[in-house]
C-alpha cells in the first residue's frame, strides 16, 4: 500500500453529510432544538418511518399539551416526531408536561428514561408503572392494518387514562371505532413525503383537530 493521499480511504459527499448531520445533532455542542430535531433521527423505510411535517408535528404536540393539562402525562406510541416536537422546548406549555416515547427502533434510546422499547407483536410487554398512568395517549401504528390497530388499541387501553388521539390510515376508520371508540378528525396530517394512503387522526374526545 502506497502512502499517497490517493490510498486514503475516502468518504462519499453523502456519507459526510449524514455523518456532519449526526455530529450537529449529539455532539457536546448540541442544543435541544438539534437533539430533538425532528429528522434529527433518519426515516427507515423498512420500519415503515415517515415523520410528519413541521406544521402536522407542531399541531398534535400542541393539542397533546392543551389535552394532558398543566403536570400532564404524553404517551408518544411509535409517534416519536410529536415526542420530539414536544421536547424542543419551543412550544408553549410544553415545560409542564412529561413525555415518553414508546418505540421499536432502538436508536431513539438516545432519549435516555424517556424511552421505552416497543413492539407492537408484544402489546403488553411493558413496564407495569405505566400502566394507566397517561392523560394523553397519540399513536400512529407503523401498519395500515386490523392486526396491528387490534394490538396497538391493546397497548393504548394499557397506557391510558382516557383521552386518545390515533394518527393512521382514513381506511382504518371503522377498526378505530370498533376498537377504541374513535371518530375521525376533520385535520389531515402530513407528512415530509407524500404517502400513497389519505391519513386522517382519530380521537374518542372533543379535539380541536376535528374542525381541521
Ligand atoms: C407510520 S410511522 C409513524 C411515525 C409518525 N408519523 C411520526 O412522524 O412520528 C410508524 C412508527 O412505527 C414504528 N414501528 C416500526 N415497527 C414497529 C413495531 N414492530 N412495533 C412498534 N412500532 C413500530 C416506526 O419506528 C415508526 O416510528
Amino acid at each position: 500500500m502506497g502512502d499517497s493521499d490517493d490510498d486514503e480511504p475516502q468518504l462519499s459527499a453523502h456519507t459526510l453529510a449524514a455523518l456532519q448531520e449526526f455530529y450537529t445533532s449529539t455532539g457536546p455542542d448540541a442544543t435541544p432544538a438539534d437533539k430533538f430535531a425532528v429528522g434529527a433521527v433518519g426515516e427507515n423505510w423498512n420500519m415503515s418511518q415517515f415523520w410528519y411535517d413541521d406544521e402536522t408535528a407542531t399541531r398534535l404536540a400542541e393539542e397533546v399539551i392543551h389535552e394532558a393539562g398543566d403536570g400532564g402525562r404524553i404517551a408518544c406510541v411509535s409517534a416519536p416526531s410529536v415526542y420530539q416536537k414536544l421536547k424542543q422546548g419551543a412550544l408553549e406549555g410544553s415545560d409542564h408536561v412529561s413525555v415518553v416515547v414508546l418505540e421499536f427502533d432502538r436508536r431513539f434510546a438516545t432519549y435516555g428514561d424517556d424511552f421505552v422499547f416497543y413492539d407492537y407483536n408484544e402489546p403488553l410487554a411493558l413496564p407495569a408503572a405505566l400502566r394507566g398512568s397517561f392523560d394523553v395517549v397519540l399513536a400512529d401504528p407503523p401498519y395500515l392494518a386490523h392486526e396491528c390497530l387490534a394490538k396497538v388499541a391493546q397497548t393504548v387501553k394499557f397506557l391510558s387514562k382516557g383521552k386518545v388521539l390515533l394518527c393512521t390510515g382514513a381506511i382504518m376508520e371503522d377498526d378505530a371505532r370498533d376498537l377504541l371508540g374513535l371518530k375521525m378528525c376533520d385535520f389531515l396530517p402530513k407528512h415530509n413525503k407524500n404517502l400513497a394512503n389519505e391519513f386522517r387522526c382519530f380521537a374518542n374526545y372533543t379535539s380541536h383537530l376535528l374542525s381541521g
